[in-house]
């Protein structure tokens, strides 16, 4: 999964190539996109002409994807986790995605997804072919929030506390998987994470942005649950043991703390 982390970038305009069933039924069959918060995420085909589902920042396919997840403290996280799995899967076998929060009808893909009351539809994505050449609102999209760019490995990431600066040499082994992070796709690229190494654990914390707060459609929380799934995974294919633990080391208090990794 390193190669399409690495590979990965949102794609909004798409060559309106349909994926075939077949690719569809791979998407989906035989892989259980599950997360250490133990809340499934049940994924959805929509159609964007049967549905009504509009996103203007969107051309060249119909096909979106959609996830629901029961409410819950932990449900945005859960639900980061799960779909950008989902994401890095689509980008393995050729397709592109683009995660969506905000441009776009929001009720009507809700709709789409026949929501529970007690459930939620944090994002969906369009699903489909990358074109060859960006649409100029896409591009002037991408130069506006910098979607090229990441914060410097040295802001993002410490040792033992939250003001020493963590360097890649001194990260070790822990330098893919936490580089793995800094590539995340994050809403409105804000890059909320921060990650405090100590005594072999990464505890991830929340950095929140002005206006980007809490809430039960939490984008931040949900950007938190995608740097775990790309830590996680990285973490395995680099042959470490990577154990999800819950326990708050109280290491910032301008910070929320979210979950943490042992690694061995
Ligand atoms: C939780 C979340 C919500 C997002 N919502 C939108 C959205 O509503 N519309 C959109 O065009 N892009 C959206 N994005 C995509 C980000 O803008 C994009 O990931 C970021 O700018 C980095 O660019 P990259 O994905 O190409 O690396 C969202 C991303 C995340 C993680």
């Amino acid at each position: 999964m390193i190669n399409a982390i690495k590979a990965r970038r949102s794609v909004r305009t798409y060559d309106a190539r349909t994926v075939s069933d077949q690719l569809r039924q791979q998407l989906l069959a035989d892989v259980s996109y599950d997360n250490p918060f133990g809340i499934p995420v049940e994924f959805r085909f929509l159609n964007a002409k049967e549905h009504g589902l509009v996103c203007p920042v969107v051309t060249g396919t119909e096909l979106y994807v959609g996830g629901k997840i029961q409410k819950d403290p932990s449900a945005c996280a859960a639900f980061g986790y799960s779909f950008e799995q989902f994401v890095l899967r689509a980008q393995d076998l050729g397709l592109g995605t683009v995660w969506l929060g905000g441009t776009m009808n929001r009720a009507a893909y809700e709709k789409a997804m026949e929501l529970a009351e007690d459930e939620m539809m944090p994002c969906a994505s369009p699903l489909g072919y990358p074109a060859q050449k960006m649409s100029v609102r896409e591009n002037m999209m991408r130069k506006a929030i910098k979607a090229d760019k990441r914060l410097p490995f040295e802001s993002l990431f410490f040792d033992g506390d939250a003001s020493t600066p963590l360097s890649r040499e001194k990260a070790d082994n822990l330098a893919v998987p936490l580089e793995m992070v800094r590539l995340a796709p994050s809403a409105v690229n804000k890059q909320p994470w921060r990650v405090i190494v100590k005594d072999g654990t990464t505890q991830f914390y929340c950095k929140r942005s002005k206006g980007m707060g809490g809430g039960d459609l939490d984008m931040q929380m949900i950007d938190m649950g995608i740097a775990l799934c790309h830590f996680a995974l990285a973490a395995r294919e680099c042959g470490l043991d990577a154990e999800f633990l819950q326990n708050d080391p109280g290491l910032a208090e301008d910070m929320e703390y979210v979950a943490s990794y042992r690694v061995q």
